[in-house]
């Protein structure tokens, strides 16, 4: 059997997806010397040493075995009390459960929600990986695209409205988003939770960065205006507030209903996350908002230094972020975004990501993100200077 005769012997989903076009410009530039990385959504500063502490402990003196599906109850009690603190939303344990990462709790969501061919809405330009899912599951994903006009992205209500229509069966919103930056207002959330309750629609929400929002502690949450018997999924992450990219944690707050059905579903995806992980989780829920302060207030300067650098561009037109710690921005001219991100990385070895990566709309973009030291940051905007002027 030929290696094409093999790959067409697996499953048409694994057959029909697509390789990650941030992937295609960084596995180029990883094997490149010199290159200033700013492809993939992570920082350059290293988890809180409290959290790292936490984990050593917990290697050393707790139990190195399976753990229960749906979570540790101290950490599951840590997110329902975070949840409390910083959303005012009265979240039971019986409605949290720990994943092995925000991804995995994307793609439960997905396994527990969607059926092939159900309609699923999205707001695009969107992290592939978020609809990725939902296709994996063989839903059919739409799209309503964001408008970026005077300088600010802008969600055209009425289009998303008419998009959510009877037979739609889940509505799927990344805020703040990646890549663009842009936030749903409580105002806006407070019409789509009434539309969605209305026609029956789920409402998941990847709140993966929600604390990295420029304007306030916290972005807006569904949570927080949302009943516990709403169809609401909300997902997070440790990767991005707590810089812990490698670590693999995260969790899901949904109805107290679904609490079971994500039990079985772990089981037969990881069967559990590691307990020294989630020992680490509840050090970072319980102590690390000292850290996240700092964080936020590099990424301020980040921000300032990379809007400054990018508004002076000729070529470029900067679209201001609230929230998350990425520039998306549209280069004049540039209508093949994957090509043009190669080309700069072998002109000036600044690692960028393809705005196409992002869905059709991103195509003449491309995205920058900014979660580094400020030299790092001038020293790769001189680079990029001559190319994008
Ligand atoms: C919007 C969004 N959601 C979810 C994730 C997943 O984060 P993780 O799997 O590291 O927890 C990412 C990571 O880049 C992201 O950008």
């Amino acid at each position: 059997m030929s290696s094409q005769q093999m790959l067409e012997t697996l499953s048409q989903r694994v057959q029909a997806m697509q390789a990650s076009k941030i992937r295609e410009v960084a596995e180029i530039g990883m094997t490149m010397d010199g290159v200033i990385p700013l492809w993939f959504g992570e920082g350059a500063w290293p988890t809180p040493a409290k959290i790292v502490d936490a984990a050593v402990k917990s290697l050393q003196n707790d139990a190195h075995t399976y753990q229960p599906n749906n979570g540790l109850p101290a950490l599951r009690q840590a997110v329902q009390d975070y949840c409390q603190t910083h959303l005012k939303a009265a979240c039971s344990t019986h409605r949290i459960t720990i994943t092995p990462s925000g991804m995995q709790g994307l793609m439960l969501s997905a396994q527990l929600l969607a059926n092939p061919g159900d309609r699923v809405v999205s707001i695009e330009p969107n992290w592939p990986n978020i609809v990725g899912c939902y296709e994996t599951m063989g839903a059919n994903v739409h799209s309503v695209a964001l408008q970026a006009k005077n300088g600010v992205w802008q969600l055209d209500m009425n289009a998303l409205i008419a998009a959510l229509t009877n037979d739609t069966k889940i509505f799927i919103v990344n805020s703040p988003n990646n890549p663009s930056g842009w936030t749903l207002t409580v105002e806006e959330q407070k019409v789509l939770l009434q539309h969605c309750r209305k026609l029956g629609i789920w409402i998941v929400a990847d709140d993966v960065y929600a604390r990295l929002y420029r304007h306030a502690s916290v972005a807006p949450s569904f949570l927080t205006i949302a009943e516990p018997e709403d169809r609401l999924i909300s997902v997070n992450s440790f990767s991005k507030s707590w810089s812990m990219t490698g670590w693999r944690l995260g969790w899901l707050v949904t109805p107290p209903e679904c609490e079971a059905a994500l039990g079985h579903l772990t089981e037969f995806n990881t069967s559990c996350t590691s307990r020294f992980i989630q020992q680490a989780g509840i050090t970072a829920l319980q102590e690390c908002e000292p850290d996240i302060a700092q964080l936020k207030s590099q990424l301020e300067q980040s921000y300032r230094v990379t809007a400054d650098a990018l508004s002076s561009m000729s070529q470029v037109e900067f679209i201001d972020p609230d929230g998350a710690f990425y520039a998306f921005f549209r280069v004049a001219g540039l209508n093949d975004s994957v090509a043009s991100a190669m080309n700069i990385l072998h002109a000036t070895k600044v690692g960028l990501a393809p705005g196409a990566a992002f869905g059709k709309t991103g195509e003449g973009y491309l995205r920058l993100c900014y979660a580094q030291p400020v030299d790092v940051l001038e020293d790769a905007f001189n680079r990029l200077r001559p190319y994008l002027s």
